[in-house]
C-alpha cells in the first residue's frame, strides 16, 4: 500500500493547486457559528452558516454594518476559529489543525486584502510586497524578483522604492493586492477592499481581481456596494448573522 509519511501531509507548495483529481470545494462550512464572548455578555454574530466555494468561483458576500461579514471572512481565512460546526479548507477539517499549519494556509494559500490596506509605513513597496514571502523563507534575490514582478502587474512598475505615505489611496490598496497575490495564493479573501478608494482606483482593483478571477482564482470579495458586487458571478447576502440569500449573478 501508498506509505503516508508527515512530509507527504504538508500543505502543496506555493502555486501549486490545491487537490488534483477531483476537485474539493475549497470553502466548505456546515452548521457553522461564531459567538464573540466580552466580559459576561456574548453575542452571537454568525449562526448556521452553510456556504460551499468551489475551486475558481468569484462570491461577493454583502450585508449591512454588523451583519456579520468580516467575522465570517475571518472564519474562511483561519484568522478567527468558529464557536460550532465544521470548516472544511480543500477537504482538510481547519480544527484539526495546528497553528504551525494554520500560519503555513494564511501565509501559502490564501491572499488577504483590506479596507484599511495594512501596509507598514516605514517599508518600501517592494518590501511591503515582498512580506509573505520572508515569512515563508524564499531567498532574497527571489523576493525581489517576484515582489517587483506582482507591483509591475498591478500598474506599480514605476512606485517600486515609494512608501506608501507617498502613494495616493489607490496606489497603496494596488500594493496591498499585489502583496496579497506574491505568493500566488489559490484564494482571495478581500474585505471591503474599494472601501476607502475613489472611482477610478476602484476600477482599477476590481479589474485586477477580474483578471485573476480569469486564470481561475478563488476570489471571495466582501462589499457594501451592488456595483462592487456586480464583478462577481454568486452574491451571497447575509443578514443578521445568517445567510439571506445565495444566488447566481444575474448580470
Ligand atoms: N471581537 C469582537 N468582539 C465582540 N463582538 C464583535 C467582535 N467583532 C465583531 N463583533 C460584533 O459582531 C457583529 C458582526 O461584526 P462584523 O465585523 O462581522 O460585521 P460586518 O458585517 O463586517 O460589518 P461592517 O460592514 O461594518 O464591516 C457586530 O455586531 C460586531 O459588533
Ligand atoms: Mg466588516
Amino acid at each position: 500500500m501508498a506509505e503516508t509519511t508527515t512530509a507527504d501531509a504538508r500543505p502543496a507548495p506555493a502555486g501549486a493547486p490545491w487537490s488534483e483529481g477531483v476537485a474539493a470545494p475549497v470553502i466548505d462550512l456546515a452548521g457553522v457559528g461564531k459567538t464573540y464572548r466580552t466580559g459576561a455578555i456574548e453575542y452571537e454574530a454568525l449562526r448556521d452558516i452553510h456556504l460551499r466555494i468551489d475551486e475558481g468561483e468569484y462570491v461577493a458576500i454583502m450585508g449591512p454594518s454588523g451583519s456579520g461579514k468580516s467575522t465570517l471572512m475571518n472564519l474562511i481565512g483561519c484568522l478567527d476559529t468558529l464557536t460550532v460546526g465544521r470548516y472544511l479548507l480543500a477537504g482538510d477539517d481547519v480544527a484539526d489543525l495546528d497553528e504551525v499549519d494554520l500560519a503555513e494556509i494564511r501565509n501559502r494559500r490564501i491572499g488577504f486584502v483590506f479596507q484599511q490596506f495594512h501596509l507598514l509605513p516605514s517599508l518600501a513597496a517592494w518590501r511591503n510586497v515582498e512580506l509573505p514571502l520572508v515569512y515563508g523563507h524564499v531567498p532574497g534575490p527571489e523576493r525581489r524578483r517576484r515582489a517587483v514582478e506582482a507591483l509591475e502587474r498591478v500598474g506599480l512598475g514605476s512606485k517600486l522604492a515609494n512608501r506608501p505615505g507617498e502613494m495616493s489611496g489607490g496606489q497603496q490598496q494596488r500594493v496591498a493586492v499585489a502583496r496579497a497575490l506574491v505568493g500566488e495564493p489559490a484564494l482571495i479573501l478581500a474585505d471591503e477592499p474599494t472601501g476607502n478608494l475613489d472611482s477610478t482606483s476602484s476600477a482599477d482593483v476590481l479589474g485586477l481581481f477580474d483578471e485573476l478571477h480569469a486564470q481561475g482564482r478563488t476570489i471571495v470579495l466582501i462589499t457594501h456596494e451592488l456595483e462592487v458586487a456586480q464583478h462577481a458571478r454568486r452574491i451571497v447576502r447575509v443578514r443578521d448573522g445568517r445567510i439571506q440569500s445565495d444566488e447566481v449573478n444575474p448580470r
